[in-house]
């Protein structure tokens, strides 16, 4: 069995990757050493039962005696001991959830429905090192890899609607606490019938507008509207978020040109759930039959939605799919721009397919 090693395990990522484990018995194919960056010597979970000690994550000795290491844990502490592990000369598996590694030459972007061909080729050629994707271009992958399998996108122009898990625990809170308050601020004149609306709303905006929401974590108020803007600027005009997603979808796809991939990155009042609006150039005209029947069948979590308004409503959204592995797409029609243009919309929970599920099942492919 091989020993190994997790790190911010108890995050949020790290705690839907840990409830993934337990879920698929990966803890019964593995010897797990769990480690800490503050708590080493306190007592380590016993999801598998046995007991044992919380480790030191600094610990470049007990991390070094590792097979595999899997993290969680953040960017900063990749930068920090990943080189150092390297430079001992540790050659075990590193698999990592932070996007520090991802577009490095001896680094893999893993997600193995879309790109088990080039996960396997680079385990042959050596590489060890392999690294969860953007969620958004990972659930782009999960929902529209039927299409690409089929070399059909000659480009595809994306608006998301990312959920504020996305920003990380603390942003969620914060989305909960602006929202709560805005409700407590109108409540009374909620449960009046007769009041006027407008007088409400105008409460509202008063009150995100006050500089009194907590903004810690977004800059800025996020319930009740949006924010056009997700991560760092570049000098191009795009965000960072933007950025990943032409970069990391070739990456991951292995493909010899290009194919672009753009648009605008949006934060919006969902928890858990990204989803995204898609205008895709096809590089022929294809019937929409048989273009869902290429999304349908290219892996087992995919769920095509009619483009109809009950079954789009009920199936094509964040309430219906948060929590679930599903990552349903829908809303496939054919633009007025012409007989190559397909619409699509996409949804998919940002912690399991986004950022966990491609992890341990890394680690199942390494066993
Ligand atoms: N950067 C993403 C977001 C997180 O902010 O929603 C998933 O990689």
């Amino acid at each position: 069995m091989k020993n190994v090693g997790f790190v911010g395990w108890r995050g949020m990522v790290g705690s839907v990757l840990m409830q993934r484990m337990i879920e698929e018995r990966d803890f019964d194919a593995i010897r797990p050493v769990f480690f800490s960056t503050s708590q080493h010597g306190q007592a380590a979970p016993s999801f598998t039962g046995q007991s044992g000690t919380l480790q030191d994550a600094y610990d470049l000795d007990a991390l070094s005696a590792l097979d595999i290491i899997i993290t969680c844990q953040g960017g900063d502490y990749t930068n920090e001991i990943y080189p150092k592990l390297r430079e001992i000369g540790w050659s075990g598996y590193w698999i990592d959830a932070a996007s520090s590694l991802r577009m490095e030459d001896d680094a893999i972007i893993i997600l193995d429905p879309v790109n088990s061909a080039v996960i396997h080729q680079g385990i042959d050629k050596g590489i060890k090192t392999f690294v969860g994707g953007n969620c958004t271009v990972s659930l782009m992958l999960m929902s529209l890899g039927g299409l690409f399998a089929n070399d059909l996108i000659e480009w595809a122009s994306v608006a998301t609607y990312q959920a504020a898990s996305g920003g990380g625990a603390r942003h969620m809170r914060e989305l909960l606490t602006q929202m709560g308050m805005l409700h407590n601020s109108v409540a009374k004149e909620l449960e009046n019938p007769a009041s006027a609306i407008l007088d409400i709303e105008r409460k509202v905006t008063g009150l995100t507008r006050s500089g009194t929401l907590p903004t810690d974590n977004f800059g800025v108020p996020l319930a009740g509207g949006l924010i056009p803007w997700i991560d760092k600027q570049l000098d191009n005009g795009q965000t960072k978020e933007e950025w990943k997603g032409q970069a990391e979808t070739n990456k991951i796809l292995g493909t010899s040109s290009i194919i672009p991939v753009d648009g605008l990155c949006v934060r919006i009042g969902a928890l858990r759930c990204h989803s995204q609006a898609f205008t895709l150039k096809l590089k022929k005209d294809v019937s929409i039959p048989e273009i869902e029947q290429m999304l349908a069948s290219h892996n087992d979590w995919v769920r095509v939605i009619p483009n109809d308004r009950e079954l789009s409503m009920r199936e094509l959204t964040p309430a219906a799919v948060t929590g679930t592995m599903n990552t349903p797409v829908g809303r496939l029609r054919k633009l007025n721009m012409g007989p190559q243009y397909l619409s699509a919309f996409t949804v998919g929970d940002q912690l399991l397919w986004g950022a966990a599920e491609p992890l341990r099942r890394m680690l199942r492919i390494l066993l």
